[in-house]
């Protein structure tokens, strides 16, 4: 990162949560709504922002001022939990997650041996992250240390905020994606030394779940967690419920799934379990306890019919979640999209999902699953300068319904509903344009 960076304004409608909250009824009071608004950006970080009207006396002579008058500005959405490697096998029909898992996903994965091959996905995957105004995602690579290095060089290229890590997996699949014990610390660790905290890459521990680390191996990344307490553990937790009738074979002297990760001491505030759809009442208290996140994944457990993740409990529990796309057992890598089917999974269980409070989830709420609230979420001075420009009326049949809003919560609530990556004007990264619609191929 040692370009120089050129401040940029920028001039619009701006909307974001301004501050975390503990209570989702709290979400309405925190939301910042700035019809003409004015971001001042500063190598990489916002320096000013408020109204244009008091911001102007805060503009240089030499500062040139983007106006977007008809879009909509937010900041940039979090995905918690996404697979690059899987990008290429987005609907895959027929099975649910095991047999998913054996038929399609492993030989998918078994690729990434190839750095060539690995470098050509993680460029695509990166552009249709900006493509879709996700500006921060937690990313599983596959079993090759290379997988990591082919992500991480692209995200450095964008100076983009990525969390990531090399597979663990050292039984229950293929020879060819296998590791050891000991050959998966010893990656492992040499990736965090080679990446985490370069730029703004920050690494993962990811054993791929339970059911395919031994417990060697899991001793292994809690020895890892130990030694570099500020990396992160990402991995996979009660999705389905083959999935936790095997675990619960494979480990019968721990109580529950999540006892097992508690075990090896990877829970914690940097511990990001991806989905949790069949937590008992025990388990929710120890990710409460321990601090832990939840990357809730609509789209994946439709797709795979894993089950219907009871969002209003994560409220009650006080349990931090974030919102993942978990491409490609997920069907889009877009946040809107992702958003209105975790409104559907809601009304499936009798409760809402709001506009704010889907805001939340897409980019405060995600921050602070990812332990990143204090440098990402809002337009608060000082956080990184990630945001969208949206537009709000691509399509017909968006301008019809939009032309009708009733205030900008009704707006945003038809945007999650009807919106996808044709209502991603630009995405800027770190203060710069990373994507723009009207250059993209
Ligand atoms: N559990 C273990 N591996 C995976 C994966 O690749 N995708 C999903 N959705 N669940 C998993
Ligand atoms: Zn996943």
């Amino acid at each position: 990162m040692s370009s120089i960076l050129s401040p940029i304004a920028i001039r619009g409608r701006f909307l974001d949560i301004q501050n975390t909250v503990s209570k989702a009824s709290d979400i309405d009071q925190a939301v910042r709504y700035i019809e003409d608004g004015l971001l001042i950006s500063h190598e990489g970080k916002i320096s000013w922002f408020g109204t244009w009207e008091e911001g102007q006396s805060q503009l240089n002579a030499d500062m040139n001022v983007q106006h977007y008058p008809d879009q909509l500005i937010v900041p940039g959405f979090i995905d918690t939990h996404i697979h690059f490697p899987q990008s290429e096998m987005i609907g895959a029909y027929g099975e649910q997650l095991l047999e998913w898992l054996n038929t399609y996903t492993f030989p998918t994965e078994i690729q990434f041996e190839n750095k060539a091959y690995a470098d050509k996905i993680a460029q695509f995957f990166v552009n249709e992250l900006l493509k879709n105004g996700t500006t921060t995602a937690l990313v599983f690579c596959t079993v090759h240390p290379q997988s990591v290095d082919a992500l991480f060089e692209v995200a450095e290229q964008h100076q983009m905020r990525l969390i990531a890590g090399k597979v663990m997996m050292d039984r229950h699949a293929p020879e060819a994606l296998c590791d050891t014990a000991e050959s998966a610390y010893t990656d492992s660790k040499a990736l965090i030394e080679k990446w985490h905290g370069k730029g703004r890459n920050l690494y993962a521990i990811t054993p791929r779940f339970a059911p395919t680390s031994t417990p060697e191996q899991l001793s292994a990344a809690g020895k890892l967690k130990a030694e570099f307490p500020d990396v992160y553990v990402h991995t996979h937790l009660s999705e389905n419920k083959n999935e936790i009738a095997w675990v619960k074979d494979l480990f019968p002297e721990q109580k529950g799934y999540l006892d097992v990760y508690h075990h090896y001491g990877l829970t914690g505030s940097r511990s990001v379990f991806a989905h949790c759809v069949h937590l008992k009442d025990e388990e929710w208290d120890c990710m409460h306890q321990t601090d832990s996140a939840i990357a809730f994944c609509p789209t994946s457990n439709l797709f795979l019919g894993s089950g219907l993740f009871p969002l209003k409990k994560t409220w009650e529990k006080q349990v931090k979640v974030g919102l993942g796309t978990d491409v490609g057992a997920g069907t889009s890598f877009n946040q809107l999209q992702t958003l209105n089917e975790a409104y559907k999974v809601q009304q499936l269980q009798g409760d809402k999902l709001s506009a704010f409070e889907a805001l939340y989830h897409a980019t405060i709420g995600g921050a602070k699953a990812l332990d990143l609230d204090e440098k990402l979420g809002n337009f608060n001075i000082g956080k990184e300068a990630d945001f969208v420009v949206l537009d709000l009326k691509p399509t017909a049949i968006q301008a019809l319904r939009q032309e009708r809003a009733k205030g900008i919560d009704d707006a945003f609530f038809a945007l999650m509903t009807m919106g996808d990556d044709r209502n991603i004007h630009s995405t800027y990264v770190f203060g710069q344009l990373a994507y723009s619609k009207s250059n993209a191929q």
